[in-house]
């Protein structure tokens, strides 16, 4: 056990950790370099790109089928239904392709709508969940196309879907997921970009710009930790006896504050909610007030960013206890916010990548604060295997 966790107390906090590397393997022989022009980049996903199975696809992969897909449908839960939201917003922001988003508890006992021409994407780390492995195979028997986006090889999903990517990210074992996320956050932002090619809404040199960012990502990540780990102990010390948190955030960065609300549920028992940070007003506003943790994403790529700017200093007025996370030179928050969380920069699709990982910690911290059982919360398993 103290072998598996190198040095680490932790499993989770072994796997925060190892996001650059995990991502770095996640992207290893994708991205590279093209033949014919050396310094420009090319994207190519096998278990996408070969010939499917059924006769009937006539030799199509499911990149093929994907590209002229009339709507792409994600299945998922927990953790990978965040990152399904987060892939929605880089589907069409990129590849112009509908995307919906279902939990696949939910999809599985209602009456989809479904048909040949739909392709369901199933998200998980584990491979196992009981409803998503249900709603793969719903969507097999009225003719979709499935694709699975999973991390543990030979896992069931990963055998039940006509086609699919592995996330390359290593076993995870802490209950809460947090390399597993990333990871599918990066696997569909390269499925985004293969498809926008394919369907020839992106110039190589718009292509060319992610996939430099994408190799920038995770030495950026890794220099950012060490600071980062410092002052993310600091600030969670304030909010150990906390009972209740917000997480606010917008477009790209909402998922973010979902999912920056549930690891801090799953892990500290600290009862959290994540909101667009516009809908707070028609709710939980009347949650704001003295030393209520209010997490705010708060990005300058934000086109709300003048109204989430607006909105913090209103919360300061009523004394919660903000903690912003934005940009690294912004300096709008200074005096307003408790804490600022300074991000280092790339490009917007790419944001909850490297936002996500200070909530990741600030959850474990607190709960370690707590004295909570960090790998094995309470009533929770890793994988839901049950119905
Ligand atoms: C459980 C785990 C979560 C995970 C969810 C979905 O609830 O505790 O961390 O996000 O299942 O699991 P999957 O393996 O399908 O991603």
């Amino acid at each position: 056990d103290q072998i598996e966790k190198a040095g680490y107390p932790h499993f989770m906090l072994k796997e925060i950790f190892d996001q650059p590397n995990s991502l770095r393997n996640g992207m290893r022989g994708r991205i590279y370099n093209r033949q014919d022009k050396p310094d420009s980049w090319q994207i190519k996903l096998g278990g996408l790109e070969k010939a499917l199975e059924a006769p009937e696809r006539e030799g199509k992969s499911a990149i093929d089928i994907m590209a002229s897909a009339r709507r792409l449908i994600i299945c998922a839960c927990g953790t990978s239904w965040h990152s399904g939201l987060i892939a929605k917003y880089v589907l069409e922001n990129l590849a112009k392709i509908p995307v919906e988003v279902e939990y696949a508890s939910e999809f599985r006992y209602r009456n989809p709508v479904i048909g040949k021409d739909d392709v369901i994407i199933a998200i998980s780390q584990s491979g196992e969940t009981a409803d998503t492995l249900e709603a793969i195979k719903m969507a097999k028997k009225n003719n979709a196309i499935t694709v699975g986006i999973v991390n543990v090889v030979g896992s069931s999903i990963a055998r039940e879907t006509d086609a699919g990517i592995y996330l390359h990210a290593g076993p995870e074992i802490g209950v809460a997921s947090t390399k597993a996320f990333t990871g599918q956050v990066i696997a569909l932002l390269m499925v985004a970009l293969r498809l926008a090619t394919e369907r020839g809404v992106m110039s190589d040199e718009v292509l060319d710009s992610y996939c430099e960012a994408l190799n920038a990502l995770p030495d950026k990540l890794e220099s950012w930790f060490k600071d980062l780990n410092d002052q993310i102990k600091v600030i969670s010390k304030y909010f150990r006896l906390a009972s209740n948190a917000l997480f606010s955030g917008c477009g790209i960065h909402f998922p973010v504050a979902l999912e920056g609300a549930l690891k801090l549920k799953e892990i500290s028992y600290i009862h959290a909610e994540g909101f667009p940070a516009a809908e707070i007003r028609h709710g939980a506003l009347t949650l704001i007030r003295n030393f209520v943790p209010v997490v705010c994403i708060a990005m300058k790529s934000d086109p709300a960013y003048e109204q989430v700017k607006a909105q913090i200093s209103e919360f300061r007025a009523k004394d919660a206890a903000v903690i912003v996370l934005t940009d690294q030179e912004n300096n709008d928050f200074n005096g307003i916010a408790s804490f600022v969380i300074r991000c280092p920069a790339t490009k917007l699709e790419l944001e909850p990548l490297i936002v996500a990982i200070p909530l990741q910690l600030l959850s474990y911290y607190i709960a370690d604060e707590r004295g909570c059982s960090i790998d094995q919360p309470r009533n929770l398993a890793k994988s839901v295997t049950v119905e």
